[in-house]
């Protein structure tokens, strides 16, 4: 059973995921976090500005969840530039040392195995930062996903292209593909934090916390992991 912290608020919760990340990096000043894109991880990054001035940051290892396929990766919207502007440049992070999955088409074929390979390489995820979907995906694994699943292409359902779409000029500039760590790889980081936000978000949160696990709801994959915070406002756990 996941751990559930109710928070009164996202700050709150930056606060306290924040904490975590600052206490692992600390004791493993190479940590390898796992980085989350949408709007949900945001206050996460917000409160580890000033919690990680002073702290050697250098050699911080990090893997975002997804990524666009087939976008300019210095496209705003692409998860790349996403992470650069939100994570890598505000904390001070060396950019080479922060992957996100190569998006780009004439390399697409292996490029789920070549990010696999690069995780493995680097002794895997410590903390992994979740956001969840309103169709109950997590990274972009949409329903249907396998269990099982690894680094892949995915095609985006339209409803996440819908709640997606308020990042880009209108809903045709949204990719049609996505490539995602899948749920076999994410259940392989150490630890899971799954953050939730707003009433939009509490059929699926009780879902992936409550529901039966299936791969009709991807997000219920988390309860299959022995490590997991759910860390959520009041309107996100009240169908809890
Ligand atoms: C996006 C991302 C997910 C994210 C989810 C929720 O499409 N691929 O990683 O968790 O959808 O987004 P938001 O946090 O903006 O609600």
């Amino acid at each position: 059973m996941a751990e559930i912290v109710i928070v009164p608020s996202p700050a709150a919760a930056g606060v306290l995921v924040a904490d975590e990340i600052v206490k692992l990096i600390s004791e493993r000043p190479d940590a390898v976090l796992g980085l989350a894109t949408g709007s949900t991880p945001l206050p996460v990054y917000e409160a580890l500005r000033p919690r990680v001035a002073g702290l050697d940051v250098s050699h911080v290892r990090g893997f975002a969840l997804d990524e666009y396929v087939g976008i300019d990766p210095n496209h705003p919207e692409s998860y790349r530039s996403v992470i650069t502007k939100e994570v890598v440049e505000p904390l001070g992070l060396n950019p080479d040392l922060i992957q996100t999955p190569n998006g780009d088409l004439a390399t697409i074929s292996h490029a789920g195995e070549d990010y696999e390979r690069a995780i493995a390489a680097a002794g895997g995820i410590d903390l992994q930062i979740l956001g969840i979907g309103t169709s109950g995906h997590i990274g972009f694994n949409e329903p249907g996903s396998s269990f099982a699943s690894r680094t892949r292409v995915k095609t985006l359902i339209e409803q996440t292209r819908e709640d997606n779409a308020r990042f880009f000029d209108s809903i045709d500039d949204v990719p049609m593909h996505c490539i995602t760590q899948g749920l076999g790889t994410i259940l392989e980081a150490k630890h899971l934090f799954l953050l939730a936000f707003g009433e939009g978000k509490a059929a699926a949160v009780a879902g992936a916390v409550e529901g039966p696990v299936t791969s009709s709801l991807p997000g219920s994959a988390i309860q299959l992991h022995p490590h997991v915070t759910v860390v959520v406002d009041e309107a996100a756990a009240s169908q809890l």
